[in-house]
């Protein structure tokens, strides 16, 4: 069976930190051990690529943006969540590879392929086995937003193009992503969101 490994996905503003954080408690009264995490971030060299890229200071190239992020997610995999899924914990993460591949492969039309090229090998396998892709209109996202980051900062059509990449890598693996209607009041998304968990594993 696939090892518990939930990415928490979407653009700005789906509410991923708050539904991941409420969906962990749960699965922690449950009985589970569970690690959460947020990308880019999670080690000490995370956070140190974290600050480079979210700066509104520094304004690294596209390719230069994606390999930063995929250097941060290398070693939260083989430092973090591979270790913790090898003792038998939960990982929840609040963003994954699938961000890379939404953001900097659609949203900054570098190529879904090629993002997912450069980030493969320094993950060793740790994927996640089941995204949760929480879905909301652009301008709404944006709206309920309150401060932006450089990427958060972007704008509408950028969000949607990257909402687009989301929603195109769901429907091309259908089996290992759940779109949840992040609209919806937040006790009905985070139930949907902790079932399709439950009834997982
Ligand atoms: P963060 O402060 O974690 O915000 P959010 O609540 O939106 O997750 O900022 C992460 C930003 O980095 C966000 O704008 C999405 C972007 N991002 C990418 O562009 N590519 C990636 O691979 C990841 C993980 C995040």
């Amino acid at each position: 069976m696939s090892r518990p490994y939930v990415a928490f996905e979407g653009i700005e503003g789906a509410g991923k930190s708050t539904v991941a954080g409420r969906v962990g408690s749960r699965l922690e009264r449950d009985g589970h051990r569970v690690l959460r995490v947020r990308e880019p971030g999670g080690t000490a060299v995370g956070e140190s690529i974290r600050s480079i890229l979210l700066s509104h200071e520094l304004e690294p190239a596209p390719w230069t943006e994606a390999l930063l992020f995929a250097a941060a997610r290398a070693q939260l995999a083989s430092a973090i969540i591979g270790p913790a899924l090898d003792a038998g914990t939960w990982v929840l993460s609040d963003r994954s590879v699938y961000s890379s591949l939404a953001y900097q492969g659609a949203g900054r039309a570098l190529g879904i392929d090629a993002v997912r090229g450069v980030n493969e090998p320094g993950l060793l396998g740790v994927w996640p086995s089941l995204v949760i892709l929480l879905a909301v209109d652009p301008a709404e996202g944006l709206a309920r937003q309150s401060v932006g980051d450089r990427i958060g900062d972007e704008g509408v059509e950028f969000q949607q193009a990257v909402a687009d990449g989301f929603a195109g890598a769901a429907a091309s693996d259908p089996g290992r992503f759940v779109i949840i209607d992040a609209s919806a009041p937040l006790d009905d998304v985070v139930d949907a969101a902790y079932r399709e968990i439950r009834d997982r594993w």
